[in-house]
């Protein structure tokens, strides 16, 4: 390991040290920062959402803002505008919440899809454009987004097409007994060491990011291994080649831009775990979280009570990972 990718390893220890338990989260956050991808984030109220994504923010000094998505969100809300100052006699672009760092869309379902769209298309092209001029978002832009999975009345569901921009999409869960107390303890201990907590915060900052982004790229992938990701992700489009059972389920399977991205994220990982190549476990470990928000099942699935990540845990059975 360089000293780079040591200071991304103990990066993602501080987390842990904040945050108890939720591994998958933490290290899919990272994995996001150092792919340049984003995250959608399912899971009940009060489970660190929040906390987690913060953490990261202060780990990395990034600037980081939280969006509260409405139903009367306009998308200038979220990009900015052009504004006239009369003072001046003309129009200036004024920032809008999205040009931060990190940015943590909150109940992204509960915007409109035009305001959706925004959000994606900035996430997609890492810049803004308004009124013909194009502004470019900070070099390390990373949306977090959150979807409640209870309430589904006055929501507006994504449109399956633009899941398709997100890197990973992440099912949390409660945590543990043994966590849920740890979490109580570390709460009431925090009040005591927040001065120490402050002062063992790792220097890392946008920069080091950066030169970690591009290390990520050159982690070894075996040949055995691509082809294995290209096989998992075709057999989305067509699983009943894979197996006669699961006949015309899937109205729609995974893009190559879902094989880049298991790809992209599997390097990342095995990079977070101290090594210079993938492992087969890097991917069967990601593949669920890369996949299921774009596997798009049909009517004869929910019938058969098949869901999509059933139906990758099946796939991922048969396609050859050694
Ligand atoms: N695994 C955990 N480790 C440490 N603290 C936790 C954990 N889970 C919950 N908490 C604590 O619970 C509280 C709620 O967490 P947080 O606000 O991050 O939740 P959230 O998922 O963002 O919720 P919401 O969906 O309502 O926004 C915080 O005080 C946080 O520290
Ligand atoms: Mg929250």
């Amino acid at each position: 390991m360089d000293s780079i990718q040591r200071r991304m390893v103990e990066l993602r220890s501080s987390l842990a040290r904040r945050i108890v338990g939720q591994q998958p989260l933490l290290d899919r956050m990272v994995v996001a920062l150092l792919t340049g991808g984003h995250l959608l984030v399912e899971g009940l109220p009060g489970l660190a959402k929040t906390t987690a994504v913060k953490a990261l923010a202060h780990a990395v000094h990034a600037s980081f803002q939280r969006v509260q998505f409405t139903p009367d969100l306009l998308p200038g809300d979220i990009t900015g505008g052009d504004v006239f100052l009369p003072a001046e006699g003309r129009s200036r672009f004024v920032a809008g919440p999205l040009f931060h760092d990190i940015v943590l869309a909150d109940e992204i379902n509960r915007a409109p899809a035009k305001v959706q769209s925004a959000l994606l298309e900035a996430m997609q092209e890492r810049q803004v454009t308004v009124g013909g001029t194009t502004h470019a978002l900070p070099p390390l832009f990373l949306v977090m987004a959150t979807q409640n999975p209870l309430e589904q009345s006055g929501t507006y569901p994504l449109p399956e097409a633009q899941l398709d921009r997100f890197l990973l999409h992440v099912v949390l869960d409660y945590p543990s007994e043994a966590q849920e107390r740890s979490i109580l303890d570390k709460d009431l201990a925090d009040a005591v060491s927040a001065r120490e907590r402050a002062a063992a915060q790792p220097p890392v900052d946008a920069a080091t990011v950066l030169e970690a982004r591009a290390e990520v790229r050159c982690v070894h992938l075996a040949e055995s291994l691509r082809d294995a990701i290209v096989t998992l992700v075709r057999a989305t489009r067509d699983p009943e080649r894979h197996d006669a059972s699961r006949v015309g389920l899937v109205a729609a399977g995974a893009s190559p831009r879902a094989m880049l991205a298991l790809a992209h994220a599997a390097q990342a990982l095995a990079y977070l775990r101290g090594r210079d190549y993938v492992i087969p476990d890097d991917i069967v470990e990601l593949a669920p979280d890369v996949l299921r928000h774009r596997i798009v099942l049909n009517l004869e699935a929910e019938l058969r009570g098949v869901d999509a990540d059933a139906l990758i845990g099946q796939l991922l059975q048969r396609c050859s990972f050694d």
